[in-house]
């Protein structure tokens, strides 16, 4: 029997959000399980910072900035990582924002922006990725959602952002029925209240903190939690999955 790797061993993969957060721990995570790794933020700094904490480890990493509502943004930065450590292998969507507004006072900039960056960004981003993936063969493309596609936080007035997460769910669903054939993976990774600058802010926090009573394992995801399920999902140990939703979330939604 041939045993499952769960090797990223010269696996060039690119990472959309990895300049703070979820996406800058997966990024350092994929790093030292030795990817080649493309750190992509529009915060130049942010992308910078990763990028250098990887290869300040040893790791392979370049930053990228780039804006993932932007199609030729996400075009170049793939040609940008392929002409530097070659043809892309795997990718993660992280890059995301996050605010409330009750509905009746949501303004249709604030549903757009959140839509836009949450939703078309991740379609945007898989886009690019899919046809370097295509061209190359296959790969494995996993996108960030959040248990927020599964519920309405309770307390939290963030209609947009669960509207959006339950896109980016059905999108990578599609996505992996599409691109099956031509041994493209599209899978999820549902996390849960992850102690991120997005969850800490003081509109997110002030209901968060009341909800941590209800995690079955009662705390917080941390950061590095979320490195293995990436790491699975990217590897050859998960060629049989595609369209999966893996929710990580310490059993919260399981009550
Ligand atoms: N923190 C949580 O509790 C939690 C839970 C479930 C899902 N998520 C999801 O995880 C992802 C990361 O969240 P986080 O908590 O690490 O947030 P974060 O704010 O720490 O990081 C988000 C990153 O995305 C980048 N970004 C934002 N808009 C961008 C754009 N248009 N183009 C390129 N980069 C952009 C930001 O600059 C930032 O570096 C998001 O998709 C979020 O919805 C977070």
């Amino acid at each position: 029997m041939a045993l499952p790797t769960f090797s990223l061993d010269n696996q060039v993969v690119l990472i959309t959000g990895a300049g703070s957060g979820i996406g800058a721990g997966i990024a350092r995570g994929l790093g030292a399980f030795k990817a080649a790794v493309g750190c992509l933020d529009q915060s130049e700094d942010g992308a910078f910072e990763t990028a250098s904490a990887i290869t300040a480890a040893g790791g392979r990493a370049v930053a990228l900035t780039g804006d993932v509502r932007d199609e030729s943004s996400m075009s170049d930065a793939v040609a940008r990582l392929e002409r530097e450590f070659g043809p892309l292998n795997g990718a993660l969507n992280c890059a995301g924002v996050h605010d409330t507004s009750p509905a009746e006072a949501m303004t249709r900039a604030q549903w757009q922006r959140l839509i836009d960056i949450n939703l078309t960004g991740v379609f945007i981003s898989s886009q690019a990725e899919g046809r370097a993936l295509i061209r190359n063969g296959g790969g494995s493309i996993v996108n960030i959602g959040s248990i927020s596609a599964h519920i309405a936080n309770r307390g939290l007035s963030q209609s947009h952002y669960n509207a959006a997460k339950a896109g980016v769910a059905h999108l990578s669903r599609s996505l992996a029925l599409e691109w099956a054939q031509q041994n493209v993976r599209v899978n999820i990774i549902s996390p849960g209240y992850t102690a991120t600058p997005m969850a800490k802010s003081p509109e997110v926090w002030g209901q968060v903190k009341h909800l941590i009573d209800d995690i079955p394992l009662g705390r917080m995801c941390e950061i590095d939690e979320l490195v293995g399920p990436a790491v699975f999902l990217l590897s050859d140990a998960a060629t049989y999955c595609t369209g999966l939703d893996l929710v990580v979330d310490g059993g919260a939604i399981r009550w």
